[in-house]
């Protein structure tokens, strides 16, 4: 069956995923309406879907709750998706529909204006393998309109019983701490008005009726692609309707202007809880958006734990010999290696090597780090510049800020306004020279500030698209290079900048049992093999806590495992077992960055093909309490799966049922790693 048909006679559309149904149809007034979004539906059962109520003339009705994207226009009282000021003033959008396109599974709907000259154009895009339906709008005038807000959809489950919002908000060093919580009856928005993505929310939400469980339930959710200000605001009504809209910006912001395309909010339905949501937003992620996904992420080893700024040529390669020993493939320099970089309170914007650290320039380290059979990678922040900097001193205007008013620094620093092409251009040459001129594989794109005094307008959008426009010619460029999205730690992660880079720094706190909660919130959207995690010392520097190194390495080998931490002060006893738990992660990452996760109790789960990997984590002791059996997940009750460290024969259907107590040392903050594989009969 077509992903997409139409059926004229009712004007409606049936978009079909594998295991789900959307259907949009139009109201007798031409507005853009959700009829379906739930179960699979055949052509038929999507025709004997009722009509759309009618508006029933009273002030007081719900008018608005259903339309695929909220206008102002006429008895609408809703959080408006689209706020478009007319020359005039007239506001609003009154649907007028002029056609549609179908091609394979992206579906157009052409709508215009009654009075004025402007188009909306709304996309959905189907793919045959996924259950995700991304949704973006794009909008032409024939002369410039003022834009108050432009979401890329409104989105709408169907009523239900009760509500239950799930989303993420955090801090920095705290990102991804995930929320469940009943939604007010009004209006809650999620947001971030700082210019990037935020640690304070994340761009995503479910919402299910209240009863939904990790194994069971229906769950429907959302996540936008887009690494700037968003924002997105759930409207629960007292009638009992809720629905979302979504997209970038925030409230206070303006655009002039004739044409605009906004990000993709992509949205699911899932039968299968919260856990089966997160596995089809996985699955889309890696097939769909992540441009390497099918690779394997290498262990990498980053100096910046270890040494901060003090980054040195000799100090680099001493580094290097014992990443390279302890098994890293490639050896990350952090920050400090340019310009007058000494502290974070110059140098940024200098993009050159300081020739006291690095006097004959960086190749002599690239060549060590080669020798020692790794690759090599490198730390920036090119959106940034330090006002004690050449660049700086030379273009003291190319920053975000204000005619008149004090320019706030925040880490010493100021923020390149890349919405101004001279400026975008100047930071691709630089990083197209560096890495057309040195053999480097891997960059760490860092963004450790946000905005301040930023004009309400185009910069906003701007900036984040020179942003990502830089990032994907640098990928045409330079096919090898890989890229790890930073923002000061998970301030940038998103589906806009997955869809260009190949990993994201989960965050700048590494204690292995803070990391816990932060893994927990990244993986209800993204996947494990984008989340990078790396082991570093105990006491962990920030929070001071001290844990075995084997649960700090279970912890980092949930993600994409990484070292991070200051090597030279590692026992022969450490840097030997650092090494045998690399030589264990090589063997399961192939299950955990391409398998399918799922999150236990106190354990995550992977599955790939024959094989299972089972991380469980111990919190503090309590009581002296034995521990609890772990019941596994997904498994073929039929198959009997052997454990290949202990060579122990388990029934499938006894691990799911009965679960097994995972081998923990007697500690606090243990950990097990259990490897099954499972038997050919
Ligand atoms: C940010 C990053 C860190 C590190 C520092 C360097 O905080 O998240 O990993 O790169 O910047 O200044």
């Amino acid at each position: 069956m077509s992903l997409v048909t139409f059926d004229a006679a009712r004007r409606r559309w049936l978009l079909s995923t594998p295991r789900t149904s959307y259907v949009v149809g139009l109201k007798d007034d031409d507005t853009p309406v959700c009829l379906h979004w739930g179960p699979r539906l055949s052509a038929d059962q999507a025709a004997a879907l009722p009509e759309p109520a009618a508006f029933m003339g009273s002030s007081f009705d719900e008018s608005g709750t259903g339309e695929e994207l909220l206008t102002e226009a006429g008895a609408r009282f809703g959080a408006a998706s689209l706020q478009i000021r007319f020359p005039g003033g007239d506001t609003g959008i009154e649907w007028r529909y002029t056609g549609h396109t179908i091609d394979a599974g992206h579906l157009t709907l052409r709508l215009r204006d009654r009075v004025h000259p402007a188009e909306v154009t709304l996309h959905y895009r189907l793919r045959p393998d996924t259950d995700v339906i991304e949704r973006w709008t794009e909008i032409a005038a024939e002369a410039p309109v003022t834009l108050l807000r432009c979401d890329s959809a409104a989105w709408n489950p169907p009523p239900l019983p009760g509500y239950r919002l799930s989303h993420a908000t955090g801090g920095w060093a705290a990102e991804n701490t995930l929320r469940r919580a009943e939604p007010p009856v009004g209006e809650t928005v999620l947001t971030s008005r700082r210019g990037i993505t935020s640690h304070q929310a994340n761009p995503w939400l479910m919402i299910d009726a209240g009863e939904a469980t990790e194994e069971h339930g229906e769950v429907w959710s959302a996540a936008l692609a887009w690494s700037g200000s968003w924002r997105i605001t759930v409207a629960r009504t007292p009638g009992g309707r809720l629905s979302w809209t979504g997209g970038f910006g925030h409230e206070g912001l303006t655009w002039q202007g004739a044409a605009w395309t906004t990000p993709v909010f992509a949205g699911l339905y899932s039968t299968g809880g919260y856990g089966a949501a997160s596995r089809t937003w996985h699955h889309y992620v890696n097939e769909h958006v992540r441009p390497a996904a099918r690779e394997t992420r290498p262990v990498l080893y980053n100096s910046w734990e270890a040494v901060g700024f003090e980054v040195g040529e000799e100090s680099q390669k001493r580094l290097a010999a014992l990443a390279a020993r302890a098994g890293a493939e490639v050896f990350v320099m952090d920050d400090a290696w340019f310009g007058g970089r000494t502290s974070d309170r110059a140098g940024l914007g200098d993009w050159w090597p300081n020739p006291e650290r690095f006097p004959g320039g960086l190749t002599p380290l690239i060549e060590e780090v080669h020798r020692l059979g790794m690759r090599f990678g490198l730390w920036a922040e090119p959106e940034m510049v330090n006002p004690d900097s050449d660049l700086y001193r030379a273009h003291p205007d190319w920053v975000i800020h204000q005619p008149g008013r004090e320019r706030t620094e925040l880490r010493h620093q100021l923020f390149l306004d890349f919405s101004r092409p001279e400026v975008a251009d100047w930071a691709h040459k630089w990083l197209h020279r560096l890495v057309s001129e040195h053999a480097i594989d891997f960059l760490k794109w860092d963004c450790n500030r946000t905005f301040t005094q930023a004009d309400p307008g185009e910069m906003w959008a701007g900036h984040v698209r020179a942003v990502y426009s830089i990032l994907d010619r640098l990928r045409a460029d330079h096919p090898h290079l890989r890229v790890e999205a930073c923002s000061g730690g998970g301030g940038r992660t998103d589906l806009g900048m997955m869809a260009r880079t190949d990993q994201v720094w989960t965050s700048d706190n590494a204690d292995a049992a803070d990391r816990l909660s932060i893994q927990h919130g990244f993986t209800q959207i993204y996947p494990a093999g984008a989340m990078a995690a790396w082991v570093t010392d105990s006491p962990n520097p920030l929070t001071g806590r001290r844990t075995s190194l084997a649960y700090r390495f279970h912890v980092a080998m949930a993600g994409v495992l990484g070292l991070g931490g200051d090597l030279l002060n590692w026992s022969e006893q450490e840097l030997d077992e650092a090494a045998a738990l690399v030589g264990m992660y090589k063997d399961i990452r192939d299950v955990v960055q391409h398998g399918e996760l799922r999150r236990l109790r106190g354990a995550v789960q992977y599955t790939l093909g024959d094989r299972v990997v089972v991380l469980a984590y111990k919190g503090p002791a309590a009581f002296g309490a034995p521990g609890v059996p772990l019941r596994l997940s997904g498994l073929d009750p039929d198959a009997r799966y052997r454990d290949e460290d202990t060579g122990a024969v388990h029934h499938g259907v006894l691990l799911t049922a009965r679960g097994l107590i995972p081998p923990f040392p007697h500690d606090d903050y243990a950990s097990a790693l259990i490897r099954l594989r499972k038997e050919q009969l």
